[in-house]
């Protein structure tokens, strides 16, 4: 990988098109756009993809063409759909042999969450620095570009090896996954576009691990969160009202209430095993809000309460114990839920899987350890099971430090192409799922928990 001379001739390329602009050529936009990609490693890919600012929100057209230049190099059809304006599906399609069988989906975000170099950052977040130790710095470095480049670069090696695939593939790459998918995959799933794909199988995003393992979620703990208003007597600063009757007072008892719930969980949570975070509820107050004067009692203070089900909670038990903490904390207190996901289902991870069996298989091939994992928070795949599919989330990035969403953010570049390896060989093996499975309907592969 020959950085230094690709940095020297994108700079060459800047001065030789500022003297030609002076000169009064006339020089097409098409000529300055000198990035072809037909030359570049996976890893300048990487770097290249890095350097677009894809930070949500941001306009996502720089992303798209990048994603369209990499299509027509692997010689494969590629669609942008834009169901919410400024908001693109980008879909590449790897044409198997048996297109009425069920496909594979190949699923990554093309967003990243905000960074900048004041935050503390070694080398600035949209760089694509790579150090003295081969380890690439930026944002999406772990969440989650290097894992397109890796579907990416696996999907045209196999091409290039003429490896048949039974089944079609499809890179799917979402625009807004960080900030809860409501542009992106959610509609997407509801979308012609998506049922023409004829899913079978969805693969999406894990984390890093420290360990030599890598870890593979196959259930999404869900969000709920909640708004609490404690509504209670006003008066000046210098009057003595009851406790209770006081705003204060009021989202005092809600917080003991919560806290008490929260250090329950907390004792499950202790002893939960790393790759289970299913077995416990999270509870964090995140927002406190109140108060007009410093010598004002405040008729009005408001909580923000962010709950992440454990996967055996049942709905109906939870909605009502959260109703009863507020009652029995005083009276006009108010509550509205601001977000409240259904239980996700799991995908069933055992041998009874064909896809589970075809991607454990490929890691035994190559000596990688996977680990069965249900992880704290969510992805996009949860609206994947939700609507009936089967989904495994892994990022291959084991030994690697947990630094998605953290300032250096980074991965090793050897990691990072042991991973195309992997994927080379899940792709292979799911793709290539004997045809008679395809009579089964995909959902028998979900477990759905107790409602
Ligand atoms: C990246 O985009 C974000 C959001 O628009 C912006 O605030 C930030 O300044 C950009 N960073 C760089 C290095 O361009
Ligand atoms: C793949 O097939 C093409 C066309 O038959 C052939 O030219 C090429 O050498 C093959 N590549 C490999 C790696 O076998
Ligand atoms: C205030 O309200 C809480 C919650 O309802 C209750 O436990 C507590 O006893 C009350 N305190 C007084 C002094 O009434
Ligand atoms: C509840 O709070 C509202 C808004 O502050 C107030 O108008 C109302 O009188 C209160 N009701 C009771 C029973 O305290
Ligand atoms: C696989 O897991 C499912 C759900 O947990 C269970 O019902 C089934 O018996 C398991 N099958 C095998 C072969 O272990
Ligand atoms: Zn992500």
């Amino acid at each position: 990988m020959d950085l230094t001379n690709q940095s020297r001739r994108i700079k060459m390329n800047r001065i030789a098109f500022i003297v030609l602009a002076v000169l009064q050529l006339r020089v097409s936009l098409a000529a300055c756009d000198t990035a072809d990609y037909s030359n570049s490693s996976p890893v300048e890919l990487l770097q290249a993809y890095i350097q677009i600012n894809t930070t949500t929100y941001n306009d996502l057209s720089e992303a798209v063409e990048f994603w369209k230049k990499l299509a027509v190099l692997a010689d494969v059809p590629v669609n942008v759909y834009e169901i919410v304006e400024g908001f693109p599906i980008v879909v590449l399609k790897w044409a198997g042999a048996d297109s009425s069988q069920h496909s594979i989906m190949l699923n990554s975000h093309m967003d990243v969450v905000p960074a900048a170099l004041e935050d503390g950052w070694t080398y600035d977040p949209f760089s694509g620095h790579i150090d003295e130790n081969n380890v690439m710095y930026g944002r999406g470095t772990q969440d989650m570009k290097s894992v397109s480049i890796q579907y990416y670069t696996a999907l045209r090696r196999l091409k290039e090896n003429n490896v048949t695939l039974l089944r079609d593939v499809y890179m799917t790459l979402m625009p807004d996954e960080e900030v809860g998918a409501e542009a992106g995959m959610i509609p997407f799933l509801e979308s012609e576009e998506f049922a023409a794909m004829n899913v079978g199988i969805e693969l999406d995003e894990g984390t890093s691990f420290p360990l030599p393992v890598i870890a593979v979620f196959y259930q999404d703990k869900v969000v709920w969160q909640i708004k609490v208003d404690c509504h209670g007597v006003s008066a000046h600063g210098s009057t003595f009202p009851a406790t209770n009757e006081t705003a204060t007072g009021k989202c005092r008892n809600v917080m003991n209430k919560f806290f008490e719930f929260r250090d329950e969980q907390y004792e499950l949570a202790k002893v939960a095993p790393p790759n289970d975070a299913g077995g416990y509820t999270s509870v964090n107050i995140n927002k406190i809000n109140g108060g007009t004067a410093n010598n004002v009692i405040p008729s009005l203070i408001s909580l923000t309460i962010d709950i992440r089900l454990g996967t055996t909670v049942n709905e109906e038990q939870m909605d009502a114990k959260i109703r009863q903490m507020i009652a029995e904390s005083g009276s006009n207190i108010t509550f509205s839920y601001i977000l409240k996901n259904p239980q996700s289902p799991a995908t069933i991870v055992n041998a009874s899987n064909p896809y589970w069996n075809a991607v454990t298989s490929a890691a035994e091939e190559l000596g990688v350890q996977l680990l069965a994992t249900i992880p704290p928070g969510s992805t996009d795949a949860r609206h994947v099971r939700n609507a009936g599919y089967p989904a495994l989330g892994l990022s291959p990035m084991p030994n690697t430090e947990l630094l998605l969403h953290a300032v250096n953010e980074r991965l090793a570049m050897d990691t990072f192409l042991d991973g195309i390896d992997l994927y080379e060989k899940i792709i292979d093996n799911l793709a290539n799922i004997p045809a008679d499975y395809t009579a089964e309907d995909g959902t028998e592969y979900l477990k759905v928990t107790a409602r």
